[in-house]
């Protein structure tokens, strides 16, 4: 071998090495999303959580629905980032404002969630982390099984109105929009029946569902439920001012169970993309599943639950650790 050559493997040598070396200074910097990541920094942060949605559950049954809804509102548009719970700025309109995110409701009880954490460890648990943690204890509170859920995601500093429809489908949307869009965040159809079953618990206002209704009462509808529905929403067009909903599970309203699978097999779904996961050929068999074994739905619930709370999330250095949940840190500053 000459001097060259010699040079030239030492010089490719050392390069590799220092190569090596930043790659797992950067993995040390930033391990991605990991199951208890706040060990060091704040070990009691999941407790504390866990706590706080049960004493707040026991006030406010209705907040659970809320903080798992959260989950799909917030991962499934873009990134698990908490730019759910942003406030319009002067300048731009922030996503809970949208039509989709209609009936979004108890955001002040993430807000006491975070207040909480904060006085144990100020400034080290993201909002983003205590949304999914608040929806994965929910689910345990209305029933539903225990997901043990990753963390480490950081607060994004920004919220888009303007994408939302990009993400979240409509409730009158086709089986075929849908499934491509819950594929688009790698959840396949039995994922996408599971996470629906989230419907087997709040509420669906009127204005959702008067188009079954009138002029003429959707064919495709359990004539057995119709009666309810009508007296629910006796108006065609409801009144923006009166809260009108039907319950989505009349049966078991307040449990996150497969009850749910079995009354959209009767025809008693409320939204169209309910009744079709149903009547489609891609979903139905999984419905049928699910409806027969709650093992079976809560088995794929954890797993597309797992899915969807580890969408892009914001790691490492990205975004920031917001001091409360409605503003971003430059903002609160500021005030
Ligand atoms: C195709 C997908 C979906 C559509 C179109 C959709 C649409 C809707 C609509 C229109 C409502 C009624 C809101 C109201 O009138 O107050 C609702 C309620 C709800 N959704 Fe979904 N949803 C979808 C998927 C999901 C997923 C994946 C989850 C959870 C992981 C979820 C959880 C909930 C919950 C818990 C409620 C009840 C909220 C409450 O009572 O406050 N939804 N959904
Ligand atoms: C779905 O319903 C909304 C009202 O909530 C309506 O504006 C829209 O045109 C409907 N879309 C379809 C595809 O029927």
């Amino acid at each position: 071998m000459g001097t060259k050559a010699v040079f030239l493997l030492l010089a490719l040598l050392s390069f590799s090495a220092v190569s090596l070396r930043s790659a797992l200074a950067e993995n040390e910097e930033d391990p991605g999303l990991v199951m208890n990541f706040y060990k060091d920094t704040c070990p009691q942060a999941e407790d504390i959580i866990k706590e706080q949605v049960k004493l707040l559950y026991k006030r406010h049954k209705n907040t659970a629905f809320s903080w798992l809804r959260n989950i799909f509102h917030d991962c499934a548009v873009q990134s698990c980032d908490a730019s759910l719970l942003l406030d319009s700025t002067r300048k731009t309109l922030s996503e809970k404002e949208m039509d989709r995110s209609f009936g979004m409701r108890n955001f002040r009880y993430i807000e006491n969630i975070k207040e909480a954490v904060e006085r144990e460890c100020p400034g080290v648990v993201s909002c983003a982390d205590i949304l999914v943690l608040s929806g994965r204890d929910g689910v345990v509170a209305l029933g539903g099984p225990y997901i043990p859920l990753k963390t480490g995601r950081r607060d994004g500093r920004k919220s888009r109105a303007e994408i939302l429809e990009q993400y979240l489908p409509d409730h009158n949307d086709s089986m075929s929009v849908v499934l491509e869009r819950f594929a688009a965040i790698g959840i396949d159809a039995p994922g996408l029946v599971a996470l629906l079953g989230s419907h087997s618990v709040g509420r669906t206002h009127c204005v959702k569902l008067v188009h079954r209704l009138y002029p003429e009462v959707d064919p495709a509808l359990n004539p057995d439920h119709v009666p309810h529905m009508l007296h629910k929403c006796p108006d065609a067009i409801p009144d923006p001012k009166a809260v009108q909903y039907v319950r989505n599970d009349r049966g078991t309203p307040m449990v996150l169970d497969n009850n749910y699978y079995r009354n959209i097999l009767d025809s008693k779904g409320l939204m169209m993309v309910d009744h079709q996961l149903a009547t489609d050929k891609r979903t139905r068999p999984y419905v049928k599943k699910m409806a027969k074994s709650q093992d079976y739905f809560f088995k794929e619930f954890s797993r597309a639950i797992t899915i969807l709370s580890e969408n892009n999330p914001l790691t490492g250095t990205k975004g920031e650790i917001r001091k409360v949940c409605n503003l971003a840190n430059k903002l609160h500053d500021k005030s």
